[in-house]
């Protein structure tokens, strides 16, 4: 029979590998609450209309990479290929804009059906983070410089921060004239994505990955130059800033993000490490959006991490992770034994709350059962054969100090597990 095999671009997150996954999530979750985020866990599948509207009917995701079927009512729904949208359909849903400056976040699997490759998946998980109700630069600031310590608490170095502003829909709007003029002039250059996109949104021609556009893309007009004051104002407001915070970026006047709900400034930080998709994190003001799908007017600035990226920069920096190893290892060998094995640990996980414990009380010699433990990197071993096991004793042997076993009454075992595992 053959054997089932994980969907391409879904990948399993192996044991070996979570350790790195969980230090990402306990920083991050640590960090965000002290800037006073909430944490909002909205569902995996919503409304195919909701994700139309908000990331765009002419963006790369909506048009060719979302999963969506018809329920069993016939209702279209998609499984999210990100989460902003529904962080704010949430928001205006139950209220939560009520308060301006509501900090939340979220974390968990987006959808896309892209191409697989190293660091693009179909399946992939980001932290999302989210600030309603702020229109200063005060909120962009707020957020690169928690990314920034996100970084720096995860023992990540070397992300380049790259920043640009698409300013406000009237400005977009302008730029959309100047660029389908220069691209309409260069029309035979451009394949049949972008002729198309030249009638529909011609700001995603930028998008194109095709090679051969790439001059035409580079020497195409720049959205700063359309800028008007309010919106130079704000983006120097924010650049001061972060001067004065001591942050390095960039700006790049060429980021202008995958989807259509930006206005304001955008962001990226970025990595040479991690091959061709070294974006880890981006992000930016979205101040149309929640009246775009039905909310009270309100301004909002975001961003999303790839923790699939950041943890591969993670292992591409060999940053050092606290190593998920048993203290104690039980090894129990014989019927009588075997039957004591789980009462004597529970006894010790009363005694010692904290005790990272494996109990191997099945079949199997004594010797296969250390080289278990040993290969556990438990610091000791437990060993109950049935000698032990009629004189209510336990031999503890200590796997790292190659010395004598101690024989201890089962009685004072969690007195001398406590002074062998955890003094030192
Ligand atoms: P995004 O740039 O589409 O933005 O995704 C954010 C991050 O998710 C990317 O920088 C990347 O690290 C990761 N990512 C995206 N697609 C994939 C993929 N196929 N495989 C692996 N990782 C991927 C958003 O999703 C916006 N919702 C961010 C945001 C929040 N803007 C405002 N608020």
């Amino acid at each position: 029979m053959n054997t089932i095999q994980a969907i391409r671009g879904m990948n399993d997150v192996l044991p070996g590998d979570v350790s790195a996954w969980q230090h990402v999530e306990r920083h991050a979750r640590t960090l965000l609450g002290t800037y006073g985020y909430e944490e909002i866990r909205p569902p995996m599948v919503e409304r195919t209309e909701l994700f139309r509207r908000s990331i765009g009917e002419v963006t790369d995701i909506v048009e060719k990479e979302m999963y969506t079927f018809d329920d069993r009512n016939g209702e279209s729904l998609t499984l999210r290929p990100e989460c902003t949208a529904s962080v704010v359909r949430a928001a205006i849903e139950h209220g939560l804009l009520r308060t301006p400056g509501r900090r939340v976040w979220t974390m968990g699997p987006m959808f896309r059906y892209e191409r697989p490759q190293k660091g693009r998946y179909r399946q992939f998980h980001q932290i999302d983070v989210e600030l309603l109700g702020v229109a200063e630069p005060s909120a962009e600031a707020e957020l690169i410089l928690m990314t920034r310590r996100l970084w720096k608490a995860l023992g990540v170095s070397g992300l380049a921060l790259e920043l640009n502003s698409l300013g406000s829909r009237d400005i977009q709007a302008r730029y959309r004239t100047r660029l389908a003029e220069y691209f309409s002039a260069h029309a035979p250059a451009l394949d049949e994505d972008s002729l198309r996109r030249l009638e529909t949104n011609p700001l995603r021609i930028l998008d194109s990955k095709n090679p051969s556009m790439q001059t035409l893309i580079e020497e195409a007009p720049r959205i700063v130059d359309e800028h008007d004051g309010d919106a130079r104002a704000h983006f120097d407001r924010l650049l001061a800033t972060l001067d004065e915070a001591g942050v390095e970026y960039r700006v790049n006047p060429r980021i202008v993000r995958g989807l259509d709900y930006y206005t304001g400034t955008v962001f990226e930080w970025t990595t040479g490490e991690l091959g061709a998709q070294g974006a880890v994190c981006g992000g930016g003001r979205y101040d149309n959006l929640v009246a775009e799908i039905g909310g009270p007017a309100s301004p909002a600035i975001g961003f999303a991490i790839g923790l699939e990226r950041l943890v591969a920069l993670l292992k591409a920096q060999s940053v050092e992770l606290p190593a998920a190893r048993p203290h104690a290892y039980l090894a129990a060998a014989g019927a009588r034994a075997s039957i004591l094995a789980h009462a004597v640990a529970e006894r010790l996980r009363d005694a010692v709350p904290e005790l990272c414990l494996v109990v191997d009380a099945g079949h199997g010699s004594f010797k296969a059962k250390l080289r278990r433990a040993d290969r556990s990197g438990a610091r000791i071993a437990l060993v109950l054969g049935e000698e032990e096991a009629g004189s209510g004793r336990i031999a503890v042997k200590d796997l790292r100090a190659r010395g004598p076993q101690s024989v201890v009454s089962i009685d004072e075992l969690a007195d001398h597990v406590t002074r062998n595992v955890f003094a030192g």
